[in-house]
């Protein structure tokens, strides 16, 4: 039996005034006057503690949008035990009924929860509608699609047998149980890797970033209304680091998939070294985490396509995606050109909240973020191997708003050129166009990244030579378009050096993490 042919979910265009735009902009507003209250579900049970977090806006940081009960340390065990309970039941269902639940989430997210899922993640992450809409739901719906499908295809695999031996593979779940550790910024990932681990089988702890919560409750009232049993995935918010030392120490933990932080990635990995005696079985480990990714311009480029990738590129989601291009290499031939079109495009960007679909540029996910973004912004404007030359202003007074902002870089080893920022700034180093293929080698050493890059070149030679240069210094890597905006079943996504393990979000290469096969030879 086959499951329904993954297409990737249409997406809606919200034009100004139509009905669409409308009803999302109706259900955002609803949704910014009722004061929520957001519960851990563990064991298919709401559970709501005395600890109540209160939830604010990016875009409006007095605004009570309601509050979420945070949990303590009994809460991990009893998500642990509901998850270990629910295993054996969880793991013998067929998987046609696993199947069946995952794809009638994605139809229910696909209607009936379409616009709470999209305004939650502009009201909670400040996405604007086009970028909530690519992410919460398409990008979502796309990974419970194509993932039962890669599941079902990878289940068909089988070895090769020969006359009186016949080889078997069975894919069984992990021993043990899952953890999911998820960010804020893309609502489809937090959604992405519980679900794909408990599509294979498996049993998960969920914890998803604080900032996050709006959107996970909605992803979590799909999946039970779709039919998903009690202890399968077990949402918590707890304290990172105290939730962590609990579940990486307990014998029947088995994989972790996380995305997040580098540093907190490795945080977690030395954890899992130290406990290596403590496990049953050795842990699957997939992580993706920073990036510093790169639009390398050749002499040969078409102009306005550059200039739009570094604007799109650098900008959208405040340029809060791992895959933002965050640092441009630009011939001294193009520059000045490139810089007219980019400052004619960013003339047109308006910043505010997202209740207004015509802002572009929404706020940065906290004040952490805008303090950061601050700093460097501050520092380039003092320094002499560096100038803001387009944007540059902050403005915390109501929101955590920062401006697209492009600096100009002399030095190719400037801080901005090489750290991952994760805000609206872009920097930009030119090269002398002799420079080209020394340039090269500068985006690879440069950053400890991996993550997407990009090169534009209308010279075939060119591009040959920059596709072979930077063969390890992105795992999505772009010709002629803008490093973001991966697409499930078609860019398979992640990276390598310290941006991950490359396990590819999207693609039977990750679900393979999330099973352990038996081999099986019977011989007649
Ligand atoms: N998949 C997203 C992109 O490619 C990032 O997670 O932009």
């Amino acid at each position: 039996s086959q499951v329904p042919f993954a297409i990737n979910e249409p997406v809606r265009t919200y034009e100004p005034g139509s009905e669409e735009v409308k009803s999302l902009i109706a259900t955002y507003k609803k949704m910014w006057k009722e004061k929520v209250e957001i519960p851990m579900v563990i064991g298919g049970k709401e559970i709501k503690t005395s600890e109540k977090v209160v939830i604010n806006s990016p875009q409006d940081h007095q605004h009570n949008l309601g509050f979420y009960y945070k949990g303590d340390m009994s809460h991990v065990d009893d998500a642990i035990n509901s998850a270990l309970a629910a295993r054996d039941k969880w793991n013998n269902l067929g998987w046609e009924h696993r199947a069946a639940i995952f794809l009638k989430a994605a139809d229910l997210l696909a209607g009936p929860y379409r616009n709470r899922l999209n305004a939650a993640t502009m009201i909670a992450q400040s996405k604007n509608v086009h970028q909530a809409e690519i992410d919460a739901a398409c990008e979502f719906i796309d990974f419970l699609r194509f993932n039962v499908e890669f599941m079902t295809e990878m289940y068909s695999e089988q070895p090769v047998s020969d006359s009186g031996i016949w080889n078997r593979s069975e894919y069984r779940p992990l021993e043990g149980f899952c953890f999911a550790v998820t960010p804020f910024n893309f609502t489809a990932i937090a959604g992405n890797l519980p679900t794909c681990m408990a599509m294979m089988g498996n049993v998960v702890v969920w914890k998803p970033s604080d900032k996050q919560v709006y959107s996970a409750t909605v992803i979590m009232d799909a999946l039970i209304e779709a039919g998903l049993p009690a202890g399968v995935i077990n949402m918590i918010f707890t304290d990172g680091k105290e939730t962590a030392e609990k579940v990486l120490s307990h014998p029947d933990f088995a994989g972790l998939h996380f995305t997040g932080s580098t540093k907190v990635f490795q945080n977690l990995w030395k954890m899992m070294g130290a406990n290596i005696h403590t496990y049953k079985t050795y842990p699957r480990i997939v992580g993706e985490t920073g990036g510093k990714d790169f639009i390398m311009v050749h002499p040969s480029a078409n102009v306005d396509a550059v200039a739009t990738a570094m604007v799109r590129g650098a900008f959208e989601y405040q340029g809060q995606k791992c895959s933002a291009a965050s640092r441009a290499y630009v011939p001294q031939s193009l520059w000045n050109d490139v810089k007219k079109v980019i400052e004619a495009q960013m003339k047109t960007i308006k910043v505010g909240s997202p209740e207004d679909p015509s802002n572009f540029v929404n706020a940065v996910i906290d004040q952490n973020s805008f303090e950061k973004c601050k700093g460097y912004i501050e520092r380039a404007e003092k320094s002499n191997e560096a100038k803001v030359i387009i944007g540059g202003k902050c403005d915390d007074s109501k929101g955590w708003f920062v401006e697209p902002t492009v600096i100009e870089a002399s030095n190719p080893r400037y801080e901005s050129v090489c750290e991952e920022i994760f805000g609206p700034i872009l920097s930009v180093y030119v090269y002398e166009d002799k420079d080209w293929t020394a340039t090269l080698k500068l985006v690879d050493e440069t950053s400890p990244y991996s993550l997407t890059g990009a090169i534009f070149s209308q010279d075939r030679y060119a591009i040959d030579e920059a596709y072979k240069a930077l063969e390890n210094a992105a795992g999505n890597f772009y010709i002629n378009d803008k490093p973001t905006g991966a697409v499930v079943g078609q860019q398979p996504f992640g990276g390598a050096r310290a941006s991950g393990t490359n396990d590819k979000a999207g693609s039977k290469m990750n679900l393979l993490r999330w099973v352990s096969v038996r081999s099986i030879k019977e011989t007649f």
